[in-house]
């Protein structure tokens, strides 16, 4: 099968030394695609700007802002048995992005910024009826309902909602808690765990789902 995987953060720039970010690391992403290959399946890891190395055997895909990234997976998604989009997209941009380093003045400064594309709702739109399309759900409360939100509207088949913002788990970090949420209602929730312990549990549910 061909496994389509997004991973790490988006970088949207400013001017040409600043932008805007996130801290997510790549490890989770990185985990779901070394599972993948173990398997035995193809990989193609498309992966915003992170210091970790990729599993050698992955087709790796570097980006760097939200409009590459979107480039990349509709392209990449047409043929894909799974895709599972765990990158952490910035969701604005700043409107302008300077040539020349923008210079100081007196007084606060107001940064314009707009929606980047929600690449995961595109994917949902595009998505063949045999395809598997997994998202994740980074959330501080409300982390089950905000999740389900999110699987409907996207068109997700499966969704992970992990919450973020607190110790040990979620950005960052080597350990991660999830509950993997269905279309159908179903929900299975995992206790902190290694990212890759993690990751062979949810590629192995997706994978033995008869959801397609
Ligand atoms: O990389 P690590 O340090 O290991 O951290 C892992 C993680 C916390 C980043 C990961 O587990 C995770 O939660 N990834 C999704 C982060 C996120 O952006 O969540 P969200 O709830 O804002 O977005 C929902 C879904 O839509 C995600 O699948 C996201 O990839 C996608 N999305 C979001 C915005 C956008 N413009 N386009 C998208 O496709």
């Amino acid at each position: 099968m061909k496994f389509l995987i997004s991973a790490g953060p988006t970088r949207e720039k400013i001017d040409p030394v600043r932008f805007i970010t996130n801290l997510s690391s790549g490890k989770m992403g990185y985990a779901l695609a070394e599972v993948a290959l173990k398997l035995g399946h193809n990989v193609t890891l498309v992966s915003g700007p992170v210091s970790i190395a990729a599993p050698s055997n992955a087709k790796l895909i570097k980006v760097e802002s939200a409009a590459d990234m979107a480039n990349v997976m509709k392209m990449e998604a047409t043929n894909a048995d799974v895709v599972i989009s765990c990158a952490a997209v910035a969701d604005y941009r700043p409107v302008v992005i300077y040539d020349t380093k923008m210079k100081k003045c007196d007084g606060n400064l107001l940064l314009e910024l707009e929606r980047t594309e929600d690449i995961l709702a595109s994917l949902g739109k595009m998505k063949p009826s045999n395809q598997i399309l997994v998202g994740f759900a980074a959330e501080t409360d409300n982390l089950i309902s905000n999740a389900k939100i999110k699987l409907e509207r996207k068109n997700l088949d499966w969704i992970v909602a992990n919450k973020v913002g607190c110790v040990g788990q979620g950005f960052g970090v080597e350990t991660n808690s999830a509950s993997l949420i269905s279309r159908n209602g179903e929900m299975i929730s995992f206790p902190l765990q290694t990212k890759l312990e993690l990751a062979e549990k949810i590629v192995h549910i997706i994978l033995g789902s008869n959801i397609v």
